[in-house]
């Protein structure tokens, strides 16, 4: 399209509003409440343009051919003054000691853009005192300039739905809850308000009396200032404070740093920048990240303060009989080297296991599985994707051949169909769930949940469906024979693309809908309208998590589900595929970068000769040949006698793997145990040597999310002082065995790894810079795919094969003895265990415990209620646990938050495991419940947001503000030609 912005001609783009083409071409045009990530708001009118002689909102014109807009006429100019002059009556301007004096204020922008001297409109106080109740971010409505970002953002984008404006208020505000304090609201602390909020109405705690020169200044001193700074407004002007304003923000660029990282916590892979002044972490600023935008979750947002904690291990310990003490870095590394030597010399190799982390990065684990393999000679490696996502992997590795999501969260967005299966993603991986919730309640996307628990995302859905325990096995294959018998079935991309159509359909005789509503508990209609919606969907996303996974047919189930998206044609286009959500920051990428015990870096196998002789070339080592002992086998190895001795980093292996008490008995009969942790874990107890490492924001490296994006971290504090960052130990601990290693930055080691994994072929640091990313495969040119198989399956013939179904049922069924099924999961506001989270003050205070779910009916049943202590006894342990009654669960259904190190769910969980992978069976446990005497406080306390009462509207609902009596449209009654 070609227009005419003040008399030049520019070309615009049809998914463009007016202001992006007015910036795009270098033009200045205020405007406030605009912001790109959500769309136009329409509420502060300082965008007003001239279009074809109208005045008109800018943000909210879409460009034309031929038109003709004037953003400096005389009526436009006096719009804007106008419109702004209405701004500044709801904000005092006291810049220079204000901690948002950073540069980017669009108040202060714009008071500078519009040469604003003197408002016309005086500033008025709101009758409402400042809310500073929530732990991490406060609200000032004095300066709140009614711009409705924040509703957006709340309403539309997180879609918690907890802020409006009550514009036909004679004060308006932002509420809460209608009207609730921030802390008693349903507010959970998400960040998205505050991070759009142009001003310094909301603003996160760690930024106030820290940012600024002058804003740690007693408040009554700051007022006095403030009122200074007002006071010589009317002989000065604006303009001389502005000037000083910028001279204060100047000197702050000097000491406020401003680092690009990827979130250390789940495997959304939310990138931001930290802001930091010296160790003080200012706040967290998203805008950039190419799978979050603005968007962040609690944890991602607030939840760092555990960089800081005094619990930081900061030299290595040594056991000493029961207890440690510290040692050298030298004493510790020599001490390793030679009992890992001597024990490899009495057993040989395999006699040492190597645990690597997900939450290290691409270049650690990939040093740890060549430690493993190039110095000492085992496959024994392993990571905790065994725990969690190596069924998943295994199903897409048995139907479309790589072990990684289909597409993108741009897929799921774009979605006619969401299902979700076995997934709290409202929870484990909020920033995803905040695009689904937006693409149902903005598109019409349809919404089908399946889980045990009635969940954010089960309420939200339009349909959700609680089949028995352990049994989505069987509904998906009678969903999936059901479509192929009445002709649903894409006949047309099954011919095309798909292999093993009879061999598949034969095994899927016994899975009738009859059958399946006997084995699930659901009814034959429910099912037959979740084929019909499947089969009339254009594009169909299937979601999945650990409630699927981590069953003894976890791998079958996760095929079932890629079975099902092959039969209906849902793979290879844009808004379609399967998507297992993965769960920490980088357990895709530990897994791909080979701590697996079959596979080197990029799934290639041990036991094939050519690889092999690859890396043995460029290792100049001879590699081990047979596939070596995965984290669940190497625990029955210690038992067994033929596990000597472990090196573990990063993993709270002793209360997350299943069964942990005959988890604990084996690592106390390990000869010789190395533990590396920022913390002292409970893992570290059993410990010989513990090693203290850096948390993701001291070190540099990559991170891989579950959309196969590969992001750098970069460092954004120096190393506390005694701690270092792994791959640095790892090296360590290396060159002390004698390895020789000289890796000086991990960029070093992404270039060995692109040369020896054809997958990441074209990964460099380079291609990496700032925000850019790359997903998984990578071709050498640099090329990516965000959206997998658009050309064909990873197959040798280039097709998917369907891949044949059997059913055994769930282990550990609940009996007489056992009555209760118990299950489990993450939290929102702490990561698994907590040993990260329960350092950071604000979410201990809104969610200091863990709980077992009680449903009201058995509450009742039981004589119990919320805070009631019980002890839940299982065939492998028992745990002391508080109960909170909740309609979250029913029936005889229990869930337990993993929030808990004291209280670990896993001292019930059994041993049984998935056939395919050994991924634990965690969510096939029964139990019984003893109530006990001892009644105390409920679990979660009142100011948690799942007690606050949402607020759901369309939006921030300017329409209501255009009704107020004393609104007219800025320009329409007074003109004036000001000079800009
Ligand atoms: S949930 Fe809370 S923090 Fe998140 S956008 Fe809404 S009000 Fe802001
Ligand atoms: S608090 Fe909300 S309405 Fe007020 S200025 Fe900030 S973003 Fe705008
Ligand atoms: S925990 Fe996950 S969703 Fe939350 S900010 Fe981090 S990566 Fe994003
Ligand atoms: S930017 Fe257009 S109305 Fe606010």
């Amino acid at each position: 399209m070609r227009l005419r912005i003040d008399g030049i001609d520019r070309d615009a783009r049809q998914d463009e509003s007016l202001v992006d083409v007015i910036t795009r071409h270098g033009g200045s045009l205020p405007h406030v409440c605009y912001h790109a990530q959500l769309g136009a708001i329409e509420t502060c009118d300082t965008c007003m343009v001239e279009v074809n002689g109208q005045l008109a909102r800018a943000c909210a014109t879409a460009p034309a051919d031929g038109m003709v807009v004037s953003t400096v006429s005389p009526r436009a100019s006096a719009a804007q003054v106008e419109a702004f002059d209405r701004i500044l009556s709801n904000h005092l301007l006291y810049c220079t000691v204000c901690d948002n004096n950073n540069g980017n204020c669009t108040v202060h922008n714009t008071t500078k853009l519009l040469a604003i001297d003197h408002q016309r409109i005086p500033f008025r106080s709101k009758p409402y005192e400042v809310d500073s109740t929530n732990p991490f971010y406060r609200y000032d409505p004095d300066q709140c300039i009614l711009c409705g970002r924040c509703v957006e953002a709340c309403q539309n984008v997180e879609v918690n739905e907890t802020l409006s404006i009550n514009w036909e208020d004679p004060n308006p505000r932002v509420l809460w809850d209608g009207g609730s304090t921030i802390q008693e609201s349903s507010c959970v602390s998400c960040g998205h308000c505050v991070t759009v909020c142009p001003c310094n109405a909301l603003m996160e705690k760690s930024m106030l009396g820290h940012a600024g020169f002058f804003t740690s200044l007693k408040k009554s001193t700051l007022k006095g200032m403030i009122d200074i700074v007002k006071g010589v407004e009317p002989e000065t002007g604006y303009g001389a404070i502005l000037q000083v304003s910028e001279a204060e923000h100047a000197m702050r660029e000097h000491r406020i740093r401003r680092t690009k990282t990827v979130c250390t916590y789940c495997g959304v892979g939310c990138s931001f920048d930290v802001w930091t002044k010296d160790r003080h972490i200012l706040k967290i600023a998203p805008e950039h990240g190419p799978a979050n935008g603005i968007s962040t979750c609690v944890k991602g947002k607030f939840g760092w303060d555990f960089v800081n904690s005094p619990d930081r291990l900061t030299t290595p310990l040594v056991r000493q009989g029961d207890t440690f003490r510290p040692a050298s870095w030298d004493e510790a590394l020599s001490l390793i080297a030679r009992r890992l030597s001597d024990i490899k010399a009495a057993s040989g190799p395999d006699a040492i296991g190597f645990i690597s982390s997900s939450k290290c990065t691409n270049e650690e684990s990939y040093l740890m599985q060549k430690l493993a393999r190039a110095v000492i000679g085992t496959n024994n490696v392993d990571n905790c994707s065994r725990y969690c996502q190596a069924p998943a992997t295994m199903g897409l590795f048995r139907t479309v051949g790589y072990g990684g999501d289909s597409g993108s969260i741009a897929d799921i967005e774009q979605a006619d169909l969401v299902i979700v299966i076995g997934s709290n993603t409202a929870e484990s991986h909020p920033v995803i769930a905040t695009r689904v919730k937006s693409s149902h309640k903005s598109n019409g996307q349809r919404l089908i949940v399946f889980d045990l628990r009635e969940h954010e995302m089960a309420r939200r859905a339009d349909l959700f469906l609680h089949p028995k325990p352990g049994t989505d096995l069987v509904w998906l294959n009678a969903i999936t024979r059901y479509l192929l018998d009445h002709g649903l079935a894409d006949s047309a991309f099954l011919d095309q693309w798909v292999n093993g159509l009879d061999e598949y359909r034969t095994s899927l005789e016994p899975f009738t809908m009859e059958e399946a509503a006997r084995i699930t508990g659901l009814s034959i209609e429910a099912l037959q309208t979740v084929a019909h919606e499947i089969a009339q969907a254009k594009r169909v996303c299937v979601l999945w998590a650990m409630g699927v996974t981590q069953h003894n047919q976890g791998s079958d189930t996760s095929t079932a589900i890629s079975n099902l998206l092959l039969v209906t044609g849902n793979y290879t286009r844009p808004g379609t595929g399967a998507y297992p959500l993965r769960g920490h920051n980088n357990v895709q990428g530990a897994s791909d970068h080979g701590s697996m015990p079959n596979n080197l870096p990029g799934y290639q196998p041990v036991d094939d000769p050519q690889v092999r002789a690859r890396f043995e070339s460029a290792w100049q080592v001879a590699l081990p040949k047979r596939k070596g002992l995965d984290n669940h086998q190497m625990v029955d190895a210690i038992h067994h006698g033929t596990l000597k001795a472990i090196y573990l980093i990063g993993e709270e292996m002793s209360i997350v793997d299943s069964n942990a008490n005959y988890v604990g008995a084996g690592f106390e009969k390990l000869e010789f145990f190395v533990v590396q942790d920022v913390f002292f874990s409970e893992t570290c107890r059993f410990a010989d040597v513990v090693l203290p490492a850096s948390p993701s924001l001291e070190k540099e490296g990559t991170f891989t999310s579950t959309e196969r994006r590969i992001q750098r971290l970069y460092q954004v504090l120096e190393p506390l002082e005694g701690s270092l960052p792994d791959w640095r130990i790892i090296q360590h601990v290396a060159n002390h065995l004698g390895a020789g290693w000289n890796y000086q930055h991990p960029s070093e080691v992404m270039d060995e790894i692109a040369s020896l994994t054809p997958l990441f072929a074209g990964v460099s640091y380079k291609r990496l810079e700032g925000y850019r990313s790359l997903q998984w495969p990578v071709a050498a040119d640099g090329t990516d795919e965000p959206l997998l198989y658009t050309k064909h399956f990873a197959f040798p013939d280039g097709k998917a094969r369907l891949f044949p179904m059997s059913w055994g049922g769930p282990t550990d069924q609940p009996d007489s003895q056992f009555d209760l099924h118990v299950n489990n999961g993450r939290l929102l506001e702490h990561f698994h265990e907590g040993n990260l989270t329960y350092r950071v003050p604000g979410i201990r205070e809104k969610t200091p415990d863990t709980w077992v779910e009680v449903s009201p009916q058995l509450a009742e049943e039981r004589g119990l209620q919320s805070g009631t202590w019980v002890r839940l006894i299982s065939r492998y342990g028992q745990v002391r646990v508080r109960a909170l009654v909740t309609d979250r669960v029913q029936g005889r259904e229990l869930y337990m938050p993993m929030n808990s190190s004291e209280i670990a769910v896993n001292r019930l969980t059994s041993s049984h495991t998935d056939a395919a992978t050994n991924t634990p069976a965690y969510k096939e446990t029964s139990v019984r419940m003893d109530v006990l005497a001892e009644v105390g406080e409920s679990p979660l306390p009142r100011i948690n947001s799942r007690f606050g009462h949402p607020t759901p509207q369309k939006g921030v609902e300017v329409e209501r503000k255009w009704k107020r009596p004393d609104y007219h449209i800025p320009g329409s009654q007074f003109l004036r030609v000001i000079n800009r």
